[in-house]
């Protein structure tokens, strides 16, 4: 079994104490292998955020953090760094590489930084990009290989369809062929999960809400999922997302879904409907 934590959007400015406070909390009781955090970390990309966002980072520790960059941690209005050094506050408080790769023996976790400097809130996916990531995917040896960006490849409302990715489209279609079974996005504040792309490639596209920012959708709960891995003789994928409840103080489980693979790749069980018995001793 592996385990991940799926944190994003924590816009560091606008972030609320006492859930940073209960989000720390619940990743450590976790315990995950791995937390993957898929940017908007600040809300301005200014480096007193980002130097709360590093001290939250270090909080964690032990764990491991995997780091892509959302569109807010490039400057917006400071024009000049943006279009010379957007990711120089990035750099300087969370790390060298834009794209980190994880990975041990079942699971292997591919960032992209699909922020540009020229688009403040869109992000895209250049062709290029898309064969790059796909030659990384097919050389990866894992039997489960996860993709984690900022900008979601597949929405699950007809309003976020414009806030997917630009070039989303060829990305499922190559990323999935190349053996990708799990997109992991933020940007939109919406947790979900759905299958995307043609049979027999279904990949899984999940999404997690605001972890800790104030800028809560719609009156949503902030949240974050876990990810929880079973390869046996049918692998499987759980996916659990924890709101933060405020008369309690704590992260809790509040949905689950069940992913399974099959002949058309894979497939969605909203509710979950748990891993197979025998995977999960695997
Ligand atoms: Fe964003």
């Amino acid at each position: 079994m592996t385990r991940i934590a799926h944190i994003s959007d924590t816009h560091f400015g606008t972030e609320e104490p006492l859930v940073c406070v209960a989000l720390r909390a619940a990743l450590l009781r976790a315990s995950p292998d791995l937390v993957v955090f898929t940017g908007d970390i600040t809300q301005r990309a200014r480096a007193a955020q980002f130097r709360a966002a590093r001290a939250f980072v270090d909080s964690l520790a032990p764990l491991p953090v995997l780091i892509v960059p959302g569109n807010h941690d490039i400057p917006l209005f400071d024009l000049l760094t943006r279009l010379v050094a957007p990711y120089r506050n990035f750099h300087r408080h969370i790390g060298p590489d834009l794209a980190p790769l994880w990975q041990n023996s079942q699971m292997a976790v591919l960032g992209f930084n699909s922020t540009h400097r020229l688009r403040h809130k869109n992000g895209v996916i250049s062709p290029a990009a898309v064969a790059f990531v796909a030659a990384r995917l097919t050389a990866l040896p894992q039997p489960c290989k996860i993709v984690a960006l900022h900008h979601p490849l597949a929405s699950a409302t007809a309003e976020d369809i414009a806030n997917c990715a630009r070039g989303n489209e060829a990305a499922i279609a190559a990323w999935s062929a190349a053996g990708a079974d799990l997109f992991l996005g933020g940007h939109i504040h919406l947790a979900y999960c759905l299958a995307t792309g043609a049979a027999p490639h279904r990949v899984l596209a999940a999404n997690t809400g605001t972890a800790t920012s104030r800028r809560r959708r719609g009156g949503m709960a902030n949240s974050f999922n876990l990810v929880e891995l079973a390869i046996g003789s049918k692998p499987g994928l759980q996916i659990t997302r924890l709101d933060y409840q405020a008369a309690r103080g704590e992260f809790a489980v509040a949905h689950e879904w069940t992913g399974l693979k099959g002949p058309q790749g894979w497939a969605v069980a909203e509710g979950g409907q748990g891993l197979p018995p025998t995977d999960k001793t695997s």
